[in-house]
């Protein structure tokens, strides 16, 4: 048995956040943020609207396009670093039973920018395996939750979204997920982390816990990490970056995605932007992505994309994708 991914989805919320608007609120400038990460705008969810409700809405029209029944449903996984609620409920959980899913499994994963490949990695691995069949994974994020809006070195990245996928049994190999690699390395884990509210917290004064981040030192290692991890995946399933018809790489900062797409000597028309719109949605960013390029009619059945994360934890990934829209 194989896995395919056969359908996609996203929400943004309406709320528009623009350089412009971050210039009356922190020290910054629409050209400095504009120069150094290709960031125009973010959206920004409203106070009442949940990460769960948000990653409702991207999966109902996932489900809607794949075709399937939600009853044919047997497993949810969510990646968020910005739940509902911390600790738990899981956010899978909310969202499954918002969708009317019934009593199925469902569990949160929690690897930063990395989730939705690290939720593909599971989801594939647990049709493979046999035990489930038609698996929805979601990406969801309401990061303005864990946003501190007077630090202008993080305030300027991030935004808020949802994207799903409908991964399902096939047993046909041509429509199959080709490969995913997944990493990670907690020695790196104070680079980018939430201090507050663990039991490992730093500053434990019952203050919201926000991301914090050293961007300089994560940016380099994030440029080596994925140009690595990109040119190891396409090696050991010998393709050349010439047979990917859409490189989506994690939408952190344009700069980041521009070297590794030169390093991989990719053509620009091959790599998938967003950033500029949607600023960084963390695990939603991926499936955002690949929604947008859905949506503009640019991804086809058959079409070969090949998806590149990185993020907290320090956690990285890759997988290789062909999109099978067809169901099995
Ligand atoms: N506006 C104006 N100036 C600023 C701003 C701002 N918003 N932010 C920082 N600066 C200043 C700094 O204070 C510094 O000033 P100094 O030289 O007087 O000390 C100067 O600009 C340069 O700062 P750097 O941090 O070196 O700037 P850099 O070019 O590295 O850009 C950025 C910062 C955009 C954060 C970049 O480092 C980055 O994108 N890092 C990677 C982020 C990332 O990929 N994270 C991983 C995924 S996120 C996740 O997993 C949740």
């Amino acid at each position: 048995m194989y896995a395919s991914f056969c359908s996609i989805g996203a929400y943004a919320p309406k709320k528009v956040l623009s350089n412009s608007d971050l210039e009356q609120m922190v020290d910054t400038t629409d050209e400095w943020i504009t120069k150094r990460t290709g960031i125009k705008e973010r959206r920004i969810a409203a106070d009442s609207e949940l990460t769960s409700d948000m990653g409702v809405e991207a999966a109902k029209i996932a489900i809607e396009r794949s075709g399937l029944d939600k009853s044919e449903i047997d497993l949810v996984i969510c990646a968020t670093i910005s739940p509902d609620y911390f600790n738990m409920p899981s956010t899978a959980t909310i969202i499954a039973s918002k969708l009317g899913l019934g009593t199925i499994m469902s569990f949160d994963i929690s690897a930063a920018c990395t989730g939705f490949v690290y939720a593909l990695s599971v989801a594939k691995a647990f049709i493979e395996s046999g035990m489930k069949r038609s698996v929805l994974i979601v990406g969801a994020e309401k990061l303005s939750s864990i946003i501190d809006y007077t630090d202008r070195g993080t305030c300027i990245l991030f935004g808020d979204g949802a994207g799903a996928a409908i991964i399902r049994a096939t047993d046909d190999k041509s429509r199959a997920i080709i490969d995913v690699h997944t990493g990670s390395d907690g020695e790196y884990a104070d680079l980018l982390m939430t201090p507050n509210g663990g039991s490992g917290s730093i500053h434990d004064d019952g203050s919201k816990t926000f991301i914090k981040m050293r961007g300089n030192e994560t940016f380099k290692v994030a440029v080596r990490t994925l140009t690595n991890d990109v040119v190891d995946i396409l090696r050991e399933n010998a393709l050349s970056s010439d047979e990917i018809d859409h490189f989506i790489p994690h939408q952190a900062n344009y700069r980041i995605i521009k070297a590794v797409g030169d390093a991989l000597g990719l053509r620009d028309d091959q790599v998938v932007l967003t950033v500029h719109k949607y600023g960084n949605t963390s695990s939603s960013s991926i499936p955002m992505a690949i929604n947008d390029i859905y949506e503009s009619g640019r991804l086809k059945s058959g079409d070969l994309m090949l998806l590149d994360a990185f993020g907290g934890g320090l956690t990285w990934g890759s997988a290789l994708v062909p999109f099978a829209p067809d169901g099995d």
